[in-house]
């Protein structure tokens, strides 16, 4: 390579502050993470007002510090990336409209970047091996879809939930077991004490071939379970909620990668997105991916959450094959990867 590229990227799309400075594509010189978690703990879920605001409040600093960390000033950046959708709306705004003034008095290039490819390309900084194609879950709070990665910025969907996301679902147990939010590492965490075995919770595995998923009967069910059992005043055990709901969404969700894999006969199955921080995912999937002769990816936990790194990876793809976005360049709440 003649020249090094860097980028920095932004991303505001739910309730994480981002700023990342990426060399190259996968080489990571800084990825500032400014989480508002805390702040959306007490209301149950991400408030869209709120996280507006705090991103507001944060995004200069967490720009500076990117920069400051990585040892770059914006004279040696190349192009400012930033997640254009889908997300939030008013929290994509502070991102796009930040990002734009820098590039446009930087005179820099810009690029609008998909944060389900963003998370698709953590995939990228944590395995230099890994290159198109594969078939990769991506799972978060918003998104369950199996994608047919085909090549860099080229992709197909094979599945996606007709319903609640996987981290959706992990959220609205959580709450109902009164472990806080967000509650997928909760039930990650209190599933390692439970038995997943002590309630048969139904999986929806849907048509034949079909890769979609749905978790709408599973939380349901699971949902009925537990309010039965209080009117009943009778014992509840949280832990065996939590492992038996946890292992009936990993068993579904592992068996169709698996099976969308074996079906592309893809070298690789892959996992991205806040829920592939789970650890029952991981092994289950590590497990039935030797079994299939697929290997099993997956980022490290850091890379899994919202972070502006994978925007700045997803954004070096665009950048070397030509991509710039235009400073018309509007958030796009639903955007889809297709
Ligand atoms: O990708 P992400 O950080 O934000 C979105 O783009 O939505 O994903 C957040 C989601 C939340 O629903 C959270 O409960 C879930 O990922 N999550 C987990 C785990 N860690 C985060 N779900 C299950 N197990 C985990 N360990
Ligand atoms: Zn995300």
């Amino acid at each position: 390579m003649d020249k090094d590229i860097i980028i920095l990227a932004i991303e505001t799309s739910c309730d994480e502050t981002s700023a990342a400075v990426v060399k190259n594509g996968r080489e990571v010189l800084s990825n500032i993470i400014s989480s508002q978690i805390d702040i959306h703990k007490k209301f149950g879920g991400v408030v869209p007002e709120v996280a507006s605001r705090k991103h507001l409040e944060s995004i200069s600093l967490v720009i500076d510090e990117a920069l400051s960390e990585a040892g770059t000033s914006l004279r040696e950046i190349d192009a400012v990336a930033v997640t254009c959708g889908p997300g939030l709306v008013g929290a994509l705004l502070i991102g796009l409209s930040t990002a734009k003034a820098i590039a446009y008095s930087s005179n820099l290039p810009f690029i609008g970047v998909n944060h389900i490819e963003g998370h698709i390309a953590a995939n990228y900084i944590e395995h230099k091996e890994l290159e198109p194609p594969f078939t990769c879950l991506v799972a978060s709070g918003g998104h369950s879809h199996i994608v047919n990665v085909i090549e860099y910025n080229k992709y197909e969907i094979l599945g996606r939930t007709r319903d609640d996301a996987a981290g959706e679902a992990f959220d609205k147990i959580a709450r109902a077991l009164g472990l806080g939010y967000p509650g997928g590492p909760m039930i990650d965490k209190l599933a390692a004490s439970g038995n997943s075995e002590a309630i048969g919770f139904p999986r929806a595995f849907l048509e034949e071939g079909s890769y979609d998923f749905s978790f709408s009967g599973l939380k349901s069910s699971a949902l009925n379970y537990f309010n039965s059992k209080k009117m009943r005043g009778e014992e509840i055990n949280s832990a065996d909620i939590a492992a038996s709901f946890q292992e009936a969404v990993v068993d579904v969700l592992s068996a169709k990668l698996i099976k969308a894999a074996l079906y592309k006969k893809s070298k690789y199955a892959v996992l991205a997105g806040g829920v592939a921080s789970n650890s029952r995912l991981r092994e289950l999937l590590k497990y039935r991916g030797e079994q299939a002769g697929i290997q099993v990816l997956y980022p490290s936990p850091i890379l899994c959450t919202d972070n502006a790194a994978m925007i700045g990876c997803a954004a070096y793809y665009r950048y070397i094959s030509g991509t710039r976005s235009d400073f018309t360049l509007n958030a796009m709440p639903n955007l889809t990867l297709e």
